[in-house]
């Protein structure tokens, strides 16, 4: 027995940074705030996968599927073994860990796919925007969480898998997958580090990576592209923000409903609010709007025609979705899922003088007046530092003043 190199450099490479990548979709997949990050991470994935494929073919020879080409039977039959306490070693991959790799490397292509279509759907954003439409991205979704759920058991499984085989055989082959030695026989095949192909292959997957990223994310800006950003100046930050689509406007509604407040765009509400709203504007919330017939009624078309109904944005389907059906509700603030999303914001955060309201908000979405309400424009304001107890009394008096603006 000697020292042996088995697990060549980029294997290795490959084996961890697929890993963290798993974790880091893992722990960004919630809320929005890391969708960017999350994003990046299922792109790097797909990209690290088709290298694995790649490297299966001309890699050194434990990295090769042809030392690992094991069928389910095969690993159900080792697993017995294990299970008995007796079973062989294998320097290389065992049928277990072969088939938990096969089920892994084609996850993440599920994984990845269904991932981009979903975004494309929930967000209209990247590559596949504009495929599918807010309500028919479902089942997409369910088979991209569903598939994350597979992946993490498969992981687990894989995972006391090593430990049990690193007990059995009093080896610890954790270990080996960082320095990529073993002991093995002395005409075991040694593997060639290649730290020269590692280090190309990785400069080449992050420089592809990072621009395609970059490209597929930004590329519903304008639809024309990333260099139209660079041109116009807005490109030069890492990540890119999620930019909505530019959504129909219209002056005189601008002119008229922002005169007292920020417009509150259309996609915010159903038609049917629209309606109640513009038939008992003498009591809009303690005013009398007062507007003349041809007014109220342009107005009103504007409102109906890019109403929550018409899912032109994602908010707009899932404020849709969360309101009973005969509820006309008058307030955004009051519906089901803007309730929902805004639970976790600390009582703080709408103290802050810079928000003071619910309904202020731009305060947090800087492309509300566009009415997109994209992840990537949301930024809660840092309170500014309270100068004295006098700046705390004015903001709660600001605070209470501005509900009746
Ligand atoms: C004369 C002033 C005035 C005008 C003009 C006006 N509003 Fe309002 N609006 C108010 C006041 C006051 C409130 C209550 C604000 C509060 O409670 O914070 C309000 C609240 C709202 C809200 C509820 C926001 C929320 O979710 O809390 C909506 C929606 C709204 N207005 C839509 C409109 C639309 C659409 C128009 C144009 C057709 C319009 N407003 C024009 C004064 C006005
Ligand atoms: C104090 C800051 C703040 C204010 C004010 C605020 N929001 Fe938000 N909003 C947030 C935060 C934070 C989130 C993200 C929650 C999450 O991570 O899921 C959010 C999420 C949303 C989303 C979901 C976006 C998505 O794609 O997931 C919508 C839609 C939205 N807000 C609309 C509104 C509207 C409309 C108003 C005004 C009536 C408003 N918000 C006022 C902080 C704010």
């Amino acid at each position: 027995m000697q020292r042996t190199l088995i697990w060549d450099l980029p294997t290795r490479l490959f084996h961890w940074t697929l890993a963290s990548c798993f974790a880091i979709a893992w722990l960004t997949s919630d809320g929005d705030r890391w969708h960017a990050v999350h994003v990046f991470a299922g792109y790097l994935m797909l990209g690290l996968v088709a290298f694995r494929v790649l490297w299966g073919f001309v890699g050194s020879h434990f990295s090769r599927f042809a030392t690992f080409w094991f069928g389910p039977f095969e690993a159900i039959a080792y697993l017995k073994e294990v299970a008995k306490g007796h079973a062989a070693r294998h320097v290389g991959h065992n049928p277990t860990g072969s088939v938990a790799i096969y089920i892994l490397l084609a996850m993440t292509v599920v994984v990845g796919f269904s991932g981009i279509v979903t975004m494309g759907g929930d967000e209209q954003q990247g590559l596949a925007a504009g495929w599918f439409s807010f309500a028919q991205i479902g089942l997409l979704k369910k088979l991209h969480e569903a598939g994350a759920m597979l992946m993490l058991l498969v992981v687990a499984g894989h995972v006391t898998g090593v430990i049990v085989e690193s007990l059995q055989h009093k080896e610890n082959l954790a270990r080996s997958m960082v320095t990529g030695y073993k002991q093995a026989d002395a005409n075991t095949p040694q593997a060639t580090a290649r730290p020269l192909v590692a280090v190309l292959m990785l400069l080449a997957m992050l420089s592809f990576g990072g621009w395609w990223f970059y490209y597929a994310i930004d590329r519903a800006i304008d639809g024309q592209g990333w260099h139209v950003k660079l041109e116009k100046g807005v490109g030069e930050e890492p990540h890119v923000k999620f930019v909505g689509k530019q959504l129909p406007d219209n002056k005189l509604w601008r002119d008229e409903c922002g005169a007292c407040h920020a417009v509150f765009y259309p996609a915010l509400l159903p038609a049917r609010s629209w309606e109640k709203m513009m038939a008992e504007q003498d009591k809009h919330f303690g005013s009398d709007l007062g507007f003349d017939q041809a007014t109220t009624d342009e107005i009103l078309k504007f409102m109906v025609d890019n109403s929550a109904d018409k899912h032109l944005v994602e908010a707009a389907f899932k404020i849709e979705q969360s309101i009973p059906k005969e509820a006309s509700p008058q307030r955004i603030t009051e519906t089901p899922y803007w309730i929902n999303k805004h639970r976790e914001i600390a009582t703080s955060d709408w103290a802050n003088p810079l928000v003071k309201t619910k309904n202020n908000c731009a305060a947090c979405h800087a492309d509300a007046d566009d009415g997109t309400y994209e992840d990537g424009a949301m930024r809660i304001p840092k309170a500014p530092k309270p100068v004295a107890s006098a700046a705390a009394g004015t903001a709660s008096a600001a605070t209470a003043a501005s509900s009746k603006p």
